[in-house]
């Protein structure tokens, strides 16, 4: 029997796929993420609401409020703070989003 190797990072997109600020989604390896970008930092997210368990954009790559500064769930109108995923307003209030871990180099976002 051999032991298997530990998976590698993989690249889940480029930072200049990013506005600043902005958001992006994607279908990764099955999974529905989106991800923000606020400067030189990059959070990223399963795609899916803590109030009704569905994703949160209307249309597609609109994951941030008008002001840029907060996620937003199209549906009811949730806002979460991008560092935290906290619920700070609306029916899911205290609830998080789930975060995926994730790091910049080379001008690229991975995904630990
Ligand atoms: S489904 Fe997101 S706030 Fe209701």
């Amino acid at each position: 029997m051999t032991a298997e190797s530990p998976t590698p990072p993989i690249a889940l997109c480029r930072l200049d796929d990013l506005g600043d600020p902005g958001s992006k989604g994607f279908l990764f390896q099955g999974r529905s993420l989106f991800a923000i970008r606020q400067g030189q930092q990059i959070f990223v997210y399963e795609n899916r609401c803590p109030h009704r368990g569905i994703p949160l954009e209307w249309t597609p790559d609109s994951f941030l409020d008008n002001s840029g500064r907060l996620i937003q769930c199209a549906t009811h109108g949730a806002l979460f703070l991008p560092d935290s995923g906290e619920c700070v307003s609306g029916p899911c209030s205290g609830e998080y989003l789930q975060q995926v871990a994730c790091n910049i180099r080379d001008g690229q976002v991975w995904l630990d």
